[in-house]
């Protein structure tokens, strides 16, 4: 079932059939609790610190007091990463508010249940990336604080089945005509040479790899807004790209079975995008954080 040996779950390193948590866990219950997840290049875990700071602030914000102490995160993941063996992973992490008789009020004494794995992982491959992938738009039905990292995914994994059934690999969600993320990713479109992405917000998740794009695009002289967009904009734009750990800065090149721009991937993402490879090979050979 699983193509890795060992999990963490509190405090334990064990394999996977060995961890079990109990029905009574309020992640189980309610969905009450956060997660990262980390990609891990050449053994190395990117931008480590970034997903560290927004999984403090996922736990501040649902009041949940964060398990792992200081260093103990890594520490954790750098065994998990030497179990799993080599080539590319990618590190899950979730806490959840621990286990407590079934009452929606937190309950006064309970231990948070911390729980991780690394496991091998496919990043887009060349060809995938020079196709483009295929995205319909789905009517944004979250619920008002998706700067959290929530493990409650549901509207999300309803969104993105919807995607998959209709031949596309992810949903753009559109919400009062304004464009917030992907299912499971963020957003960007090109218009007249310039990147747009929306704001960051109650309405997105601060996504560690819109980050990196973004201060790629900074550093390089490449126009960059941060802006709303409108559900229109999309179907005009030059370019539109999703990005995520696990789907890097992927090119869009059919929306709502019509081609993106000419159809192919655009020239400003070829250069982020080659941007974004540079970056990664120098953080592989230690040259950057
Ligand atoms: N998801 N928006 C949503 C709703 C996401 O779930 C994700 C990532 C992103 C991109 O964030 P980042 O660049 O930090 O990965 C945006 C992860 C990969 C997941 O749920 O598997």
């Amino acid at each position: 079932m699983h193509n890795f040996r060992l999990v963490y779950l509190n405090g334990e390193f064990l394999p996977p059939e060995r961890a079990m948590v109990s029905v009574f866990d309020r992640g189980f219950i309610f969905g009450d609790g956060v997660y990262e997840v980390i990609p891990v290049y050449g053994g190395r875990l990117f931008r480590l610190p970034h997903h560290l700071a927004r999984l403090e602030r996922s736990l501040a914000e649902i009041r949940l007091p964060d398990p792992l102490t200081h260093g103990e995160g890594e520490r954790i993941f750098t065994r998990l990463i030497a179990e799993c063996g080599a080539g590319d992973q990618s590190i899950y992490l979730q806490v959840t508010r621990g286990v407590a008789p079934r009452d929606h009020a937190f309950p006064a004494d309970t231990h948070p249940t911390a729980f991780a794995y690394a496991q091998p992982a496919k990043y887009p491959t060349a060809d995938t990336v020079a196709r483009g992938v295929a995205v319909v738009t789905a009517s944004d039905n979250r619920w008002l604080r998706c700067d959290v990292k929530a493990i409650a995914l549901l509207p999300n994994a309803l969104l993105r089945q919807q995607a998959i059934e209709r031949g596309a690999v992810e949903a753009i969600l559109v919400r009062d005509g304004w464009v917030t993320e992907g299912a499971a990713s963020n957003v960007f479109i090109v218009r007249g040479g310039t990147i747009y992405t929306p704001p960051n917000g109650p309405f997105i998740l601060p996504g560690v790899t819109r980050d990196l794009a973004l201060e790629l695009a900074a550093a390089n002289g490449i126009p960059a807004r941060e802006e709303p967009i409108a559900e229109v904009a999309l179907f005009e734009a030059d370019e539109i790209w999703l990005t995520s750990s696990m789907r890097e800065i992927l090119p869009v090149t059919r929306l709502n079975d019509r081609p993106v721009g000419n159809g192919r991937p655009g020239p400003l993402h070829a250069r982020l995008y080659a941007l974004y490879k540079a970056y990664k090979q120098a953080f592989c050979e230690g040259k950057v954080a």
